[in-house]
């Protein structure tokens, strides 16, 4: 670890590499990525799309849903006026369903508020659903050549490493003071260029970290500004950023009822919000296997099966899922499973399409193929 903070440390001066930002943009032009199918546009409703995807998941997992959701939704008007369930359908899989809920709620507010445009400053498109400060100016530096600087999670990574920022990034005034450098970085670009530049430096130093400047193994020696690094010249590239708080994991057991036809008719109601998978649909979820025998028609409890557990791993949580498996006749379907649910049936070709979580997607799909 770098040396434990100290007054001192935060009082440095950290120094600006001459030219960082041209540098950085003139690096993108040649080693950046250039063929995303969300660049070469200034539309903000594509890249709007693509900075909310990409804000927790990869570039590649990214593609197909990105693709699939612009050919159903391809402009705001169509995403506001589309129903809640068909946009977590769609999303499903891509996980962080608040993404989508807000996705969702955003394209409403700029079509209710904003005459269907995309407001143009990131002052005005944080104050939308959905929208940080990051993807703000992501949004804003790309389609109008804004000089606001992003800071995610790669962005955090090279400008530390670069500066030798070493303050505990877990402390929330030491990442403001980080974003104050960041913006500061922005300072040299001309004005009459920015246009052209920004979108360029805004996509650079987010290719520069998830491509060069990785959390592991960087390649330091296809870096276009490891003349300057601060942690390279200091030897310790691994140390940075500093953060020493991270958040505890935690963990929760669940018992998933899956119950289902021969036919693949299976039982299925929308999870509540607040709460894990919000908005989605799901097999009935219980906190104990008693509770859910509980549940059951006394006929019924005798006819769980028991299936292997499956581990879910969230962000910040262990979800320990246990399937039970229940076979019901088409005839049982006429009645609902469990009462005081919002739970349905629903037949084999109407669950594929809902919002499911990914977990219970795989079993389904294992289940019920005959
Ligand atoms: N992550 C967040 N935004 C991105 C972008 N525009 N390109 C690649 N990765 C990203």
């Amino acid at each position: 670890m770098p040396k434990p903070l100290t007054s001192e440390s935060l009082l440095k001066p950290y120094v600006i590499p001459q030219a960082w930002a041209q540098r950085v943009v003139a690096w993108q032009l040649t080693h950046g990525r250039n063929d995303l199918p969300w660049q070469g546009t200034r539309d903000p409703y594509p890249v709007w799309l693509s900075e909310i995807m990409l804000q927790q998941t990869q570039v590649v997992t990214v593609l197909d849903y990105f693709n699939r959701f612009l050919q159903r939704f391809p402009n705001v008007l169509a995403l506001a006026q589309a129903t809640q369930d068909e946009v977590l359908g769609l999303w499903s899989g891509l996980g962080y369903y608040s993404r989508a809920r807000n996705l969702h709620a955003c394209a409403q507010q700029v079509v209710s508020e904003w005459a269907g445009v995309f407001p143009r400053s990131a002052a005005d498109l944080q104050t939308l659903p959905g929208i940080g400060p990051s993807t703000a100016a992501a949004v804003a530096s790309i389609c109008y050549g804004e000089r606001v600087a992003i800071l995610d999670g790669n962005v955090k990574r090279v400008l530390t490493r670069v500066l030798g920022f070493d303050a505990d990034l877990s402390q929330p005034k030491h990442e403001r003071m980080l974003w104050a450098l960041a913006q500061q970085v922005l300072d040299p670009l001309p004005t009459v260029d920015l246009a052209k530049t920004m979108p360029r430096y805004t996509q650079g130093i987010m290719d520069l970290g998830a491509t060069v400047c990785r959390l592991r193994n960087p390649s330091c020696a296809a870096c276009p500004v490891a003349d300057v690094c601060s942690a390279r010249k200091q030897n310790r590239v691994a140390d940075y950023p500093v953060k020493t708080r991270r958040v505890k994991r935690t963990s929760q057991s669940y018992w998933l009822l899956l119950a289902a036809t021969p036919g693949g008719t299976v039982w299925l109601s929308a999870r509540p919000t607040p709460g894990v998978w919000a908005g989605l649909y799901c097999a009935e979820l219980f906190t104990s296997h008693q509770a859910l025998l509980k549940a059951l028609p006394a006929e019924l409890q005798s006819q769980t099966q028991d299936l292997p557990p499956v581990l879910h791993k969230l962000t910040h949580r262990d979800l320990h899922l246990h399937p039970v498996w229940l076979q019901v006749s088409q005839v049982q379907t006429q009645s609902a499973l469990v009462s005081e649910s919002t739970g349905k049936w629903f037949s084999n070709t109407q669950w594929p399409d809902l919002g499911l979580p990914a977990p219970l997607r795989l079993l389904l799909e294992q289940l019920t193929k005959s």
